[in-house]
């Protein structure tokens, strides 16, 4: 039996897909859930017998690390609705909180200063813990760099608790990326869409490991 932490995925939209499917490729099994229960079942279908569909609570209780790929309010929400099930649980959060502005773009939904990941911490369900991670490229790169050659590419994370180190980077790993942390959750805004260690930010780009670190 596998000594892996499971893994919830909850939201199959562009990031949740990106992340199921990097998972599968890197072997590890994954339980995902959404808010329509039929779109969870189609990308089992679609990935394989590694991949469990569940609703979204029986997701949270089934797995040790949840992955909110939803929005920042969404997550909000469901910290709200699920306070019970997640304690003791590892939350990954990718969100960016920004949403359409008029001109075609995106504007950010909090204070300029302000990062989902510091929000999202200080409203953490009781007894659950907190990682900033697996936002900081694109979904198309998240998709397409995932165990790119000769040397995988970054993805970022921040977290203010010692202990998730190991079972983040062993989870970042299994998508096809090399893990590097940039420091607490007080980081999280260089990580997130505009910051200058996120892909649509001024990092333009993905990096593997040696570029990356002239810029931490
Ligand atoms: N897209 C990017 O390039 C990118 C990059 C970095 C980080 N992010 C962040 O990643 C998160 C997800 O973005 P995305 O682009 O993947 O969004 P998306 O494609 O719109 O997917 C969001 C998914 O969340 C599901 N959902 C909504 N409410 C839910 C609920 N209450 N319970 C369970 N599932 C629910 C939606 O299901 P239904 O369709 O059934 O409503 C949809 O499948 C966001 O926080 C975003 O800021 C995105």
């Amino acid at each position: 039996m596998s000594d892996k932490l499971k893994v919830a995925v909850i939201g199959v939209g562009n990031i949740g897909t990106a992340v199921a499917a990097n998972l599968v490729k890197g072997g590890r099994s994954v339980i995902v859930a959404n808010k329509e229960i039929q779109k969870a079942k189609n990308l089992a279908e679609k990935l394989g017998d590694k991949v469990t569909p569940l609703a979204v609570a029986d997701a949270i209780k089934a797995a040790d690390i949840i992955v909110f790929a939803v929005y920042f309010n969404t997550i909000k929400e469901l910290f709200d609705t699920h306070s019970t099930e997640l304690q003791g649980k590892i939350i990954v959060d990718p969100s960016n909180p920004i949403a359409p502005d008029d001109k075609g773009g995106f504007k950010k939904i909090i204070g300029e200063k302000e990062s989902a990941g510091e929000i999202l911490s200080s409203i953490l369900p009781e007894g659950a813990k907190f990682v900033k991670a697996l936002g900081s490229l694109g979904a198309g790169s998240l998709a397409t760099a995932s165990f790119q050659q000769p040397e995988n590419a970054v993805l970022f994370y921040a977290t203010d608790d010692k202990a998730l180190a190991a079972p983040i980077e062993d989870l970042i790993r299994d998508t096809g990326f090399e893990p590097i942390q940039i420091g607490g959750i007080n980081q999280s805004i260089r990580m997130e869409v505009f910051g200058d260690l996120h892909e649509f930010g001024t990092l333009g780009k993905t990096v593997t490991a040696s570029e990356a670190k002239s810029k931490i």
